[in-house]
């Protein structure tokens, strides 16, 4: 469910920026995506400089990237972290008062993802100007346990939704999840009320989580084509 992205050079840019928020003796919270990496690896670099972090991952593609460029891991069993960077799929709500809503979940990481940034003191978003809306409008993932797939999309269409099982690229079948569960894609339209359909999605049985991100974000890091606009909570 991945949308056209922006372009490296904006990715580098927001990813370097949140880096750089990280204070010494932190645990950080690691997203997933490609512009959460480009955070991660301008966080390999400052360790390499020396600085003290350890990285709670959110998924085995994080996990692995944090690996290989030298950040030392930990787990939510054994630390909370300080601060959570991660990348978004949609980000409506810039510039008011109250924190901006993301969608997550392109990549099917957004149960863990989710359970990190909620977990985090800070959590940062990383952006491109092609993720920014005045309202939310992209497909909503929702994790489900497989059993539950027909009940959870009869569920959502009775809430007006349009559910398509995401499907997986290079297998036949579903995408799985690093959880073992399935991903049924959900558009609505314009969502006029994140909070609203949020409670209502996330109390269906057989939803694990879904990639609604409301009331979570402290800050917004978006790279532009010369420099980081920073948009605080
Ligand atoms: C992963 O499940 C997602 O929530 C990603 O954070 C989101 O899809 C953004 O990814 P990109 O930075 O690759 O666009």
């Amino acid at each position: 469910m991945k949308r056209p992205g922006g372009t490296d050079e904006q990715k580098r840019r927001a990813g370097e920026s949140a880096a750089r928020v990280v204070s010494d003796g932190d645990v950080a919270g690691l997203g997933t995506g490609s512009t959460a990496a480009a955070a991660i690896r301008a966080l390999g670099r400052r360790v390499d400089a020396g600085l003290d972090v350890r990285g709670i991952p959110t998924s085995y593609q994080s996990r692995s990237l944090a690996r290989e460029v030298g950040i030392p891991l930990t787990t939510l069993d054994d630390a909370l972290p300080d601060i959570a960077i991660d990348g978004a799929d949609q980000v409506a709500g810039l510039g008011r008062d109250d924190s901006a809503d993301l969608i997550k979940g392109g990549g099917a990481a957004h149960a863990r993802e989710k359970l990190v940034a909620a977990a985090a003191d800070r959590f940062v978003v990383v952006a491109d100007p092609t993720k920014l809306a005045d309202a939310l409008d992209a497909p909503v993932p929702i994790e489900v346990l497989s059993d539950a797939v027909p009940a959870v999309e009869a569920a959502l269409s009775a809430l007006g939704g349009e559910p398509t099982l995401r499907a997986a690229e290079r297998k036949d079948g579903p995408v799985v999840t690093d959880n073992g569960n399935l991903v049924v894609d959900c558009a609505f339209g314009a969502i006029d009320d994140p909070a609203a359909l949020s409670a209502d999605v996330g109390t269906l049985p057989g939803v694990v989580e879904h990639g609604l991100f409301v009331g979570l974000a402290d800050e917004v890091h978006v790279g532009v084509a010369d420099g980081v606009d920073v948009y605080p909570r």
